[in-house]
């Protein structure tokens, strides 16, 4: 007789309730006894805007680019597991070699700008577009924080991905070739590097999507140099310049330091803007004694500030702008995904399909050949 009762057989995954309510102690002797055990064959990436707890179990941290090259330059491992946010699992899956697997802890953990464009409308973009101008003479560029299938749709259209590190670089590159850019998802890290460049704002268009025409005139379109698409990050929309006003009246002499995601206005109030690598290393840099605001995500701040006690560093909002997608890896999660790949019942595997990644792959590399 078959019993009613189901019964947990060894192939099945182990459930993640199993975890969830155990210690922190408990959880991070377990992660590294799976760490110990797969030991070269396992490699942990992890974002800067990682939590602590997390962070600290990473084998290589750092900015979107700089895990694209990690990714791509691989060569021990087996599996990687992801601390960060879906695109940048889906990059490394098109990056690395074809042996490896990619696990993101937390399927949830995503980037609410990267929805923010979906391959449905920047097709129906681009051949609204072609209505007006030529596109061979358009340029299409996607930041990293973007899905694979509009990594994709740059490679087959002779374009590239870009991240908050390489903007510049990549947008001069594409200029060397084409007449104009169309960039997505995020307006501001568009805006704020082609402003950067030297081209003017009466040049530089949004597109809304939910509008005819991106709601432009067939005139500004046949005007433009750079289509902006109308994406933000809602963790650095949060920054505004009083707040940089507010700092530099209550400490005389502050420097502020923010990311590209910031609207153009804070950004042209900072003194210095760059990628999250950028912002560690200038604030490594600093005499001691310096007093800074940072204006990116909260975890990446609060832990510069209490790795650098020398420094006064402060957080450039009132406002808590914590990236709530980044925070949904925890402790939980990764050891969860690490225990069920150790045992061979992998959870979480994030897995392009090969089309998709062959073109993504395309940009990509253009994108990593860009100096
Ligand atoms: P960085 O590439 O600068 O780390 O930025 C990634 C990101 O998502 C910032 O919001
Ligand atoms: Fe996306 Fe903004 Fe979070 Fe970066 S901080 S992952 S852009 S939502």
């Amino acid at each position: 007789m078959v019993s009613a009762v189901a019964t947990r057989v060894e192939t099945d995954p182990l459930p993640f309730d199993d975890f969830r309510n155990l210690s922190n102690d408990e959880l991070e002797r377990r992660i590294l006894a799976v760490k110990a055990r797969l030991g070269d064959s396992l490699l942990i990436l992890g974002h800067h805007y990682q939590q602590d707890e997390v962070i600290q179990f990473a084998d290589l941290r750092g900015d979107s680019y700089k895990l694209s090259q990690l990714a791509a330059q691989s060569e021990t491992c087996r599996s990687i597991v992801f601390c960060g946010v879906h695109f940048m699992a889906e990059t490394a899956d098109i990056l690395s070699r074809p042996e490896v697997d990619v696990y993101l802890p937390d399927m949830a953990a995503g980037c609410s700008m990267a929805d923010m464009a979906d391959l449905d409308a920047v097709e129906a973009a681009w051949s609204d577009l072609g209505e007006l101008i030529d596109t061979s003479d358009l340029m299409p560029v996607t930041y990293i924080n973007s899905t694979a299938d509009l990594k994709s749709f740059c490679g087959r259209h002779g374009g590239v991905v870009c991240t908050s590190s390489n903007a510049r670089a990549v947008l001069d590159w594409s200029f060397a070739q084409r007449k104009r850019v169309l960039f997505f998802p995020d307006q501001h890290l568009g805006r704020n590097t082609a402003r950067a460049m030297g081209i003017p704002l009466s040049k530089m268009h949004v597109w809304d999507p939910r509008l005819p025409l991106g709601g432009n005139t067939p005139e500004a379109i046949q005007d433009s140099t750079v289509l902006l698409w109308k994406g933000h990050c809602s963790v650095h929309q949060m920054f505004k310049p009083a707040h940089v006003a507010q700092f530099r009246e209550r400490f005389p002499g502050i420097k502020v330091l923010v990311h590209p995601e910031c609207m153009m206005s804070v950004v042209e109030a900072a003194d210095l803007v760059g990628s999250t690598e950028f912002i560690l290393k200038t604030i490594a840099d600093a005499p001691a004694g310096s007093t800074w605001a940072v204006g990116t995500e909260l975890h990446l701040v609060h832990r510069l500030a209490k790795e650098h006690p020398d420094k006064s560093i402060h957080f450039l909002s009132p406002m808590v702008c914590m990236c709530a997608t980044m925070y949904r890896i925890d402790l939980p999660h990764l050891a969860w995904t690490l225990e069920n790949l150790a045992r061979g019942t992998p959870v979480n595997r994030i897995k392009v399909p090969d089309d998709t990644a062959h073109w993504g792959r395309v940009a990509l590399q253009r994108m990593l050949e860009i100096h």
